[in-house]
């Protein structure tokens, strides 16, 4: 048997090791998009006043390409990776780019680099599309040039000690995003933005941050790249999308699923105060994040104001784990996809 190019795949730090191939595509105000092409991955040349380097005109996705049955390679939900990068570049003053390009790109990139798609259990190939503006000049207007661009990366197992609850540190002082701000749009800045307080809760032996609305320091936002559920009683709960938080994909399938099979949920605001109270009482019986990258990740510790709380004594709960198999079922293509949400590369 051929070599895997990536090696082995539990050895996989995610992001640091990309594919062959990306895909490129240039647009110039006048002449649209053009030059879409699939080349070997290598640096870009970039004026020093590009205009991304100054001013932060920049957008990017993620989403993964899974090995399914029969040798299939199936992406999840990939139209609404599409989707969102346009609502981000209507927010950043970027221009959209058709859906149809988004897509086949995708495919196209995916099929011809299909080698590096690990195939153990819970790895998969992660896939970034990016859009930058190049235009070089020094000052505040939208770019007339960008460049739009996908590379992908092989991933290893996220869960590498089985699926274990995690421990996050509840920032209280710093915010991710505004109301009004760009934190619904995936936007660089917002992740540099957010950096300080990742280096503050790692500092405390944490690795994730549960944000808390920027007005009151009172409501839960989400965590840094992952929207979060709670199980009150028998009720799934989410913070509503009030406009600072980003409208995860996951999120929206994990609110789908649930109607699909008759659990109820709730989007609406959440204070952290609730929480606690829940937790006091044990009406909060489970905590989960939604993301591409964990998929569904249970949380069993909050740190907060330098006390320590515990969620359903730091086990997996049941309809975590009932979403995180549903979800990873369709996924891999090993359960009927009732919801249309596979595309098959292959
Ligand atoms: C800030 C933030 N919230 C939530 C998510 C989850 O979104 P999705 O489910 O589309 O991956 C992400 C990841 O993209 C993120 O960066």
């Amino acid at each position: 048997m051929k070599p895997k190019p990536y090696g082995d795949p539990e050895k996989l730090v995610f992001g640091r090791t990309f594919t062959e191939h990306m895909y490129t595509i240039r647009y110039s105000e006048g002449k649209g998009w053009h030059d879409g092409k699939i080349e070997p991955y290598k640096p870009f040349v970039l004026d020093p006043a590009a205009c991304v380097l100054h001013y932060s005109q920049e957008i990017f996705e993620g989403l993964k390409a899974y090995k399914s049955t029969n040798d299939r390679i199936l992406l999840f939900r990939p139209e609404q990776n599409a989707r969102r990068l346009n609502r981000s570049a209507r927010k950043l003053c970027m221009p959209e780019l058709p859906e149809e390009i988004f897509l086949n790109a995708v495919k196209e990139l995916v099929l011809l680099d299909q080698d590096w798609i690990p195939d153990a259990p819970g790895t998969s190939l992660y896939i970034r599309p990016t859009m930058i503006a190049t235009e070089p000049f020094l000052g505040v207007s939208p770019a007339k040039e960008y460049l739009f661009y996908i590379i992908m990366s092989p991933v290893g197992p996220y869960f590498k000690s089985g699926f274990n609850p995690v421990s996050i540190y509840v920032e209280d002082e710093l915010v991710r995003a505004v109301v009004g701000g760009v934190g619904d749009v995936k936007t660089g800045g917002n992740y540099a933005a957010s950096l300080l307080a990742g280096v503050k809760a790692e500092e405390k032996g944490f690795y994730q941050v549960l944000w808390l609305d920027a007005k009151e320091h009172r409501y839960v936002e989400e965590v840094g790249a992952m929207n979060v559920f709670f199980v009150f009683g028998e009720k799934v709960v989410t913070p509503m999308l009030t406009g600072s938080i980003l409208p995860g994909i996951t999120r929206d399938s994990v609110i789908k699923l649930a109607q699909e099979l008759g659990i109820e949920l709730e989007e609406r605001r959440i204070s952290f105060d609730e929480v606690l109270e829940g937790i006091k009482t044990g009406e909060l019986t489970e905590m989960f994040g939604s993301g591409t990258a964990a998929v569904i990740s249970p949380v069993g510790h909050l740190y907060y104001k330098d006390k320590d709380y515990y969620i359903n004594n730091n086990k997996v709960g049941k309809l975590t784990k009932s979403f995180y198999d549903h979800l990873v079922d369709i996924q891999l293509g090993r359960a009927e996809d009732k919801l249309g949400w596979s595309v098959e590369v292959k």
